[in-house]
This record gives C-alpha cells, structure tokens and sequence, in this order.
C-alpha cells in the first residue's frame, strides 16, 4: 500500500484570500510519509497549483465532465483540470449526486473521462441515513461501487471514499465497527472485481473527520485515509488530521 492520503475538499468555499492557508500548511508540513491532497473551488484551481507546484501538496479538482470539450456552460473537462495543473479529481460526491442528479452511471462516465486525461478519480459512495436505518447500507455500496468504477482500474489511476451522507457536515460519525465493516466490504468488494489489482486502491473514510477523532478513525481496519471537508478549510485542523494519519 501506497502512503497514507489526507485530501481535502473545500467544496464551494474560499476566495483568494484562502491561499492564505497553504502557506501556512507549507510551514507546518507535519509528515512527509502522508500525501496530500487539496481540492479547492475551480476558480482557485490554478493558482493553487501554481502555489503547490515546489511542494508535496497535490492539487485537485471537486468534478469533472465526461466529455473533453464542447457545449456545455458552466463545466470543465478533466483536460482542463489537469492543464490547470491538478492531478486528481474527486467523482461522485454525494452533493453532486443529490444536487445535480448524478447517477452511477454518469459518475463512471466522468472516472473514466479522467483516467483517460492522467488524472487520478476519488471515486465517493455512502448511504444515507434511511438506507442505514433500512439496514441496505452494504447493498448501497456494492451498487454503487459496481455502477460507478469503469473496468481496468488499479490503485495508481483511483481513489474511493466512503462517505456516509448523514456524516457530511454533520459531526456525527460511524462507530468505527461501522465504518470497518464498509470498508472491509469494500476491500473485498474490489478484489473480487479487480482481482490483486485492487490491492492497492485507497480507501479514504470522509464525514466529519476532525483532528479529535482521525487518530481512531485512521487505525480502524482498511481506512488508508481521508477524505475531509470543513477541517481542511483551517490549515492547523488539516494538519491535526495529516498528524494522526
Ligand atoms: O468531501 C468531504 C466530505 O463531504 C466530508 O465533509 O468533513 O465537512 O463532514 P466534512
């Protein structure tokens, strides 16, 4: 297995004065052996890569189209993400899947778009909170790991991110015999897919990771790291959270 990876994503949060926060993540740089990864608005894309571009902070973008060019107002292609100087992006976000009606089907189509630009897709799944209460939440995943990853993947081309939905933002957090029990299904799930080629593929734990909680959250069996939203936004709470990985 690869380093450990503390991504953050911003979502639609930070103007230029939020660069400000790199330098200081630049001057706290706590753990060489852990990968990271910021993935801020696209309108900071490239000046953030421009900022990151000496350092071991890879940059990435929250969505991508599935098509490399062409009439459609308001998106960017993976192309784009990666002349903007990003290396990954992150696919399947359950605010794309409920705000802008993001299919399975949809998600692969963009994953595959990406691997086809070098880009490296963070691929997001989780239930909500009434699959969970309907005892579907391993049903949940397996449908949407099966609908959302093309063939041919492997641990150099994509990411998956648990994320379960009622987590996101929220402060509540699985118990951790929870979120082992996904993510080992997940492992599972992709090696019998992928076959030895899934060994590799990280699997990030995402909702409501604070620097409080990552330590046991990142020793819990098959968490390779996170996937972080508002505690990526303060650069001393992300590298609470790069510190416990
Ligand atoms: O992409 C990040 C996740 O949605 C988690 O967000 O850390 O604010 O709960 P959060």
């Amino acid at each position: 297995m690869a380093n450990k990876l503390a991504a953050g994503n911003w979502k639609m949060n930070g103007t230029t004065a939020q660069l400000a926060e790199i330098d200081a993540l630049h001057k706290a740089h706590p753990d060489p052996s852990v990968d990271i990864l910021i993935c801020p608005p696209a309108t900071l894309l490239s000046r953030l890569s421009d900022a990151t571009k000496d350092s071991a902070i890879a940059t990435g973008a929250q969505d991508c189209h599935a098509h490399n060019s062409g009439a459609h107002t308001g998106d960017i292609s993976a192309e784009m993400v990666k002349d903007a100087g990003g290396s990954y992006v992150i696919l399947g976000h359950s605010e794309r899947r409920t705000d802008h009606g993001e299919t399975d089907a949809i998600v692969q189509a963009k994953t595959q778009a990406a691997l086809d630009a070098g880009l490296i897709a963070v691929v997001c799944i989780g239930e909500t909170e009434a699959e969970r209460d309907a005892g579907t939440t391993l049903d949940v995943l397996g449908t949407q790991l099966a609908g959302s990853l093309p063939d041919g993947i492997d641990g150099n081309t994509v990411v998956v991110a648990y994320e379960p939905v009622w987590a996101i933002g929220t402060g509540r957090v699985p118990t951790l015999e929870q979120i082992a029990e996904a993510h080992d299904f997940m492992r599972k799930t992709l090696a019998d897919r992928f076959g030895s080629a899934a060994d590799d593929i990280a699997l990030l734990y995402g909702g409501s990771v604070k620097p409080g909680n990552a330590s046991e959250i990142f020793a819990t069996s098959n968490v390779d790291g996170a996937l972080v939203g508002g505690a990526s936004l303060k650069a001393a709470d992300f590298t609470g959270i790069i510190t416990a990985l």
